[in-house]
């Protein structure tokens, strides 16, 4: 922890944070909504059409980068044709209210329609994240039971080993933008043929505030990863923390890095600008410092949201790479999804003349939930204060609230707007986030500082996270033994100073197979093809044994501990 402090420059849309803080109330927030006022409760009506038959018809929408920085636009009005047509095509092939509705694809503007067009009707939108492979994609759909499955035919290639296995799902629509992208499958459809014979007038469906408009599939230590549900009513808080966090106005161009895979490229990637009707850039390519600096320069970009690691690469590319563009209209810089350390805020202060303010909160607060804002002042490596109406708490395990400087559960009080309304198909992992009387625990530690900043210290659970990609030891582990050299495994996170994490195995042989390097990046290859290109083991050790319990489980933390040189702690329940 650094006693440094950057103050603040601006007051920003909240003006006075403890002011905020006094006079907060959600119900105040809600009459910025459509349907305070009569309107249809449908997160889809008011990012796009509220604002499609408002003087920001014209206004752009979406701007679109593709990988070979090709560029597209689309207005608030065309996007709302749009996504009607893709809400009526959805329904002549059967989709209903309520139904799962996969979105395995690129950030090409196709994810932005379908994923905001099937919302219109009341469908659950999935968008998976293009990296994923064929395990994780079979798993997700069986656990949602989905129908409806929108992707490019060079994914569903990618898919087609498991396309037998898919339970329920009926209809595959192929994004076919190609011409040399081939036949269509068995169930496959045509996406742009059923968007032209579709209307583009449509009524979008009333949804009561719990209903479910998204789910996001999320990892934990044990398990396969669970279907987190968010509701119509997170947009309560994606609308207000956009305006007081990422201080979005109507004249900023913004960007958020996150693909709407994760949470935060829907939360704060779709719902939150166009909840504004802000003009947003998305980019479809890799990662790339030149790249990434000449689309702020080229758009000016006014707020760039992020992640530590991708800055870190920033970092570590240059500060002479940085001067070759012009940042002048970059005004605000939000960081996300891991802990974003005091010498990559320092670096931002230097290069860029920005303060870059840390948010945290998960997939399963649906929304920010502690955050540093214009107007407060920063302690660098800190995560901010809880957001106005938002009441957070270091607690024990009977949910006592711990003293300042004191490491422990970092908790919530339950009832903020944007809360997960429930784990799909698993009540019992739901009511465990709620095991701590009155408190929502989030499975991280922290402590919170004498002046009311939290301070994030670890997870509290074996859980992974990677270049700011939340891993399941556990999947990784159920991925290694698949392949035919490997006995057993086990996996932690290991410290790195870009990524945060990698992902390290420990993994034993079966009999007669040998240890080499190349071995390793079989293996490495395997877990890549199968579960999905950022869960690999970066680093793979060949061991004889692993430390284990007596019923048999694999002690991670033994193996951490080990890894770190560490004291290993309690062996109590150890069977070596
Ligand atoms: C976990 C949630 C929802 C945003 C994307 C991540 C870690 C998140 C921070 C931060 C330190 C952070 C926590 C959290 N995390 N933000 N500012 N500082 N750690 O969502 O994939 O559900 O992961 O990411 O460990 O529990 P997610």
């Amino acid at each position: 922890m650094s006693s440094d402090l950057i103050r603040a420059e601006s007051k920003g849309n909240m003006q006075d944070f403890e002011k905020a803080c006094k006079d907060f109330t959600w119900a105040q927030v809600e009459k910025e909504f459509d349907w305070s006022n009569g309107g249809v409760y449908n997160v889809a009506h008011e990012i796009i059409d509220r604002h499609a038959v408002s003087w920001r018809k014209n206004k752009i929408a979406l701007y679109w980068i593709g990988p070979a920085n090709e560029e597209s636009k689309f207005t608030f009005g065309e996007m709302k044709n749009l996504t009607n047509r893709f809400a009526n095509a959805l329904t002549d092939v059967g989709a209903k209210k309520g139904d799962r509705v996969f979105i395995y694809m690129d950030r090409l503007p196709e994810l932005y329609i379908s994923t905001v067009g099937a919302m219109k009707l009341g469908a659950v939108s999935s968008p998976l994240f293009s990296a994923l492979g064929p395990e994780a994609v079979k798993d997700r759909v069986l656990d949602a039971g989905a129908k409806f499955l929108i992707t490019q035919p060079y994914l569903y290639k990618r898919i087609e080993p498991v396309a037998d296995d898919l339970g329920e799902l009926s209809h595959i629509i192929m994004v076919r933008n190609g011409p040399d992208d081939g036949v269509l499958p068995e169930k496959g459809t045509d996406y742009h043929a059923m968007m032209n014979a579709a209307s583009d007038r449509f009524e979008t469906v009333n949804m009561a505030p719990a209903d479910p408009y998204v789910v996001h599939y999320t990892s934990g230590s044990t398990g396969k990863p669970k279907g987190v549900i968010l509701g119509h009513k997170a947009m309560i808080q994606e609308y207000v923390t956009t305006k007081w966090v990422l201080d979005l106005r109507e004249e900023d161009t913004y960007w958020c890095t996150a693909d709407p895979g994760w949470v935060t490229g829907t939360s704060y990637g779709i719902v939150g600008p166009w909840l504004l009707g802000t003009s947003m850039v998305t980019f479809a390519g890799r990662f790339d410092p030149r790249t990434w600096y000449s689309i702020i320069e080229r758009h000016g970009v006014t707020v760039w949201y992020t992640a530590p690691t991708a800055l870190r690469m920033l970092m570590k590319a240059g500060n002479e790479v940085v001067k070759e563009y012009d940042f002048s209209k970059l005004r605000h810089i939000c960081s996300v999804g891991e802990p974003l350390n005091a010498p990559v805020i320092h670096w931002g202060k230097e290069v860029f003349g920005k303060r870059i303010h840390d948010t945290w909160w998960q997939t399963e607060t649906g929304a920010q939930m502690i955050c540093n804002y214009p107007s407060m002042d920063i302690k660098p490596g800190s995560m901010g204060k809880p957001f106005p109406g938002v009441v957070a708490g270091i607690v024990d395990e009977d949910g006592k609230e711990l003293p300042p400087m004191t490491q422990g559960m970092l908790a919530i009080r339950p009832g903020w707007p944007s809360m997960m309304v429930s784990i799909w198909r698993n009540a019992p992992k739901f009511r465990e986030y709620f095991r701590v009387p009155g408190w929502f625990v989030s499975g991280d530690n922290a402590f919170m500082d004498k002046d009311g900043y939290y301070w994030f210290i670890g997870r509290a659970d074996d859980v992974i996270k990677t270049s700011g990609e939340r891993i399941g030891p556990f999947e990784v582990e159920s991925a290694l033994v698949e392949h035919p050299a490997v006995a057993e495994a086990g996996v932690i996170g290991k410290p790195d100073e870009v990524r945060g994490e990698i992902i390290k195995a420990f993994v034993i042989l079966r009999d007669g197979f040998t240890p080499s390097e190349k071995l390793k990046v079989e293996i490495s290859d395997f877990v890549k093809a199968k579960l999905s290109a950022f869960a690999n083991p970066r680093e793979i050790e060949f061991v004889d044994k692993l430390p284990k319990t007596r019923s048999g489980k694999i002690m991670r933390r033994v193996l951490k501990a080990r890894e770190l040189g560490l004291e290993v702690g309690d062996l109590n329940t150890m069977e070596e």
